[in-house]
């Protein structure tokens, strides 16, 4: 018995009149005769010939969409367009018929809405496979650019006590009877009998014991499943979504921005180098879903072009002070079209977002320097003792897909900032000892994995680039 090759490797070096055996699944089933074969190996297909009239009736009938077979033949120069090569099949095997009549999918355009919902199949259409090829790309790519860098990976805790960006959006760890739950004198639930003799939830971040590694290993970063509770169902947030979060002792603010720009111009480019087959159906993909698009609708450049021009130009980098004042005087602003206000000390709204990154610079934004009052305690207070050493980095038809900092170093600051902020300094006490013995300038910052997926693969919603979306109301499979 001949051993399996896999579509990708044959495709790569085929060698015309040699036999193989090849395995997986049918993409498409054309005049009873062409069978588009996927092995998950990669986004190209390899068509087979089927020998109609000397194969029976029975077998040709199981030749069906995602059907898995099992197929010999001798590869031979293709007589049709768009491919170079085929295999004439000598030997078909069905190792898993497909009842097309119950399956939930269909060879036809099926809705992104519905695919959702049948994400134990999704993975075998083109779109989804491409995307989840990229993705684990990406993955790669991540731990060889700090590698190669001499970062060290830390894994930080999933289930901690602390709650690192204070927003109190997090989801409850609980051993504890959620029926009758033991009560202190004062009536509350009493943590102190749960499991770990205190309240405890999923990490929002690792931030704080990337920190803590840093101050010790010099360059660390942490890349993990991260957990909001926080109820916004929109396209670009997830209940379970992954961090990659460096943290780099000595570093400043504007070190911090260099390292996130030169490790997201990394990523891009890695994926452009090494998946080009996957990113080029995936161009095509969103140039067929334009073509019934008003012309306003449709990106400005495709996929390929967009990843390649942010690459090949600088970020534009500018104080948030400078942003309220440009939003100001806009065009949409002027004529009243922003639906939240643009004022000093009041966030960026992703409409604001939107307009520096797709509007007026038209490419990456890094904004540095927001007010205190509406960042994390941690990040280091500026001069001018109103604003924070603290950037976000804005991407276009995404919006912010990186979010880090300065730390305050300073003890007495970092102090006063808990205090000011409500913010219990016992639990935190850990995180002060950092500043009193041996505490050094550092910075890090936190790029969401799912919104870079986003971004590299142009697909529209976040749900489409995790295996398993978590959202509001959402936790099947
Ligand atoms: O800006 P965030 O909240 O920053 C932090 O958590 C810091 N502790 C990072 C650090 O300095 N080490 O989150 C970082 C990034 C965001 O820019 C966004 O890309 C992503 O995480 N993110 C989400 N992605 C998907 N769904 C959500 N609900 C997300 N919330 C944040
Ligand atoms: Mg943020």
């Amino acid at each position: 018995m001949a051993k399996r090759t896999e579509i990708k490797n044959l495709l790569a070096a085929p060698k015309v009149g040699e036999k193989y055996l090849v395995k997986g699944w049918v993409r498409a089933f054309r005049s009873n005769r062409f069978i588009a074969l996927n092995d998950g190996s990669g986004a190209n297909n390899l068509q087979i010939v089927v020998d109609t009239d000397n194969t029976a009736e029975e077998l040709l009938k199981q030749i069906s969409f995602h059907a898995c077979v099992s197929i010999e033949g001798t590869l031979v120069e293709s007589q049709g367009a768009g491919q170079a090569v085929e295999l004439l099949a000598e030997k078909i095997e069905i190792l898993g018929a497909n009842n097309l009549e119950e399956y939930p999918l269909q060879p036809k355009k099926q809705t992104m809405e519905y695919l959702r919902e049948k994400a134990h199949f999704r993975m075998r259409t083109n779109t989804f496979s491409s995307v989840f090829r990229i993705r684990h790309g990406l993955s790669y790519a991540v731990h060889k650019y700090y590698n190669d860098k001499g970062y060290y990976y830390l894994h930080s805790p999933i289930i901690t006590g602390s709650d690192a960006e204070g927003a109190g959006e997090m989801f409850r760890v609980t051993t504890l009877d959620v029926d009758k739950p033991p009560r202190t004198e004062e009536g509350a639930v009493d943590f102190g009998q749960d499991f770990f003799g205190k309240s405890t939830n999923l990490t929002v971040s690792g931030q704080l014991q990337g920190e803590i590694a840093a101050l010790a290993l010099g360059k660390v970063y942490t890349f993990g499943p991260t957990f909001r509770a926080e109820n916004s169902n929109t396209s670009r947030h997830l209940a379970e979504f992954w961090m990659i979060e460096p943290e780099v002792a000595f570093n400043d603010i504007v070190d911090n921005m260099d390292l996130a720009e030169d490790f997201v111009k990394y990523l891009i480019n890695y994926i452009l180098e090494n998946y080009p087959d996957d990113l080029k159906f995936l161009d095509g993909r969103i140039q067929d879903l334009e073509k019934n698009m008003k012309k306003e609708e449709r990106r400005e450049m495709g996929l390929i072009d967009t990843l390649k021009f942010v690459i090949e130009n600088d970020f534009e980098r500018i104080t948030y002070t400078d942003a309220i004042n440009l939003l100001r005087s806009s065009k949409p602003y002027k004529k009243g079209k922003f639906k939240y206000e643009i004022e000093w000390g009041k966030d960026l709204q992703a409409e604001h977002e939107r307009w520096l990154v797709e509007k007026k610079f038209k490419k990456p934004v890094i904004v540095v320097d927001y007010p205190k009052d509406i960042k994390a305690f941690y990040m280091r207070e500026n001069e001018d003792e109103k604003t924070v050493a603290a950037m976000d980095v804005l991407f276009p038809g995404i919006g912010e897909v990186i979010g880090g900092s300065q730390r305050e170093e300073r003890l007495d600051k970092l102090k006063k900032r808990i205090k000011e902020m409500d913010i219990h300094e016992e639990e935190l006490s850990w995180y002060l000892d950092l500043r009193k013995f041996g505490g050094c300038p550092h910075a890090g910052f936190g790029l969401g994995f799912e919104r870079m997926v986003l971004f590299i693969t142009g697909m529209s919603n976040i749900r489409d680039v995790i295996p398993f979306p978590r959202t509001p109301g959402n936790a099947d499979f």
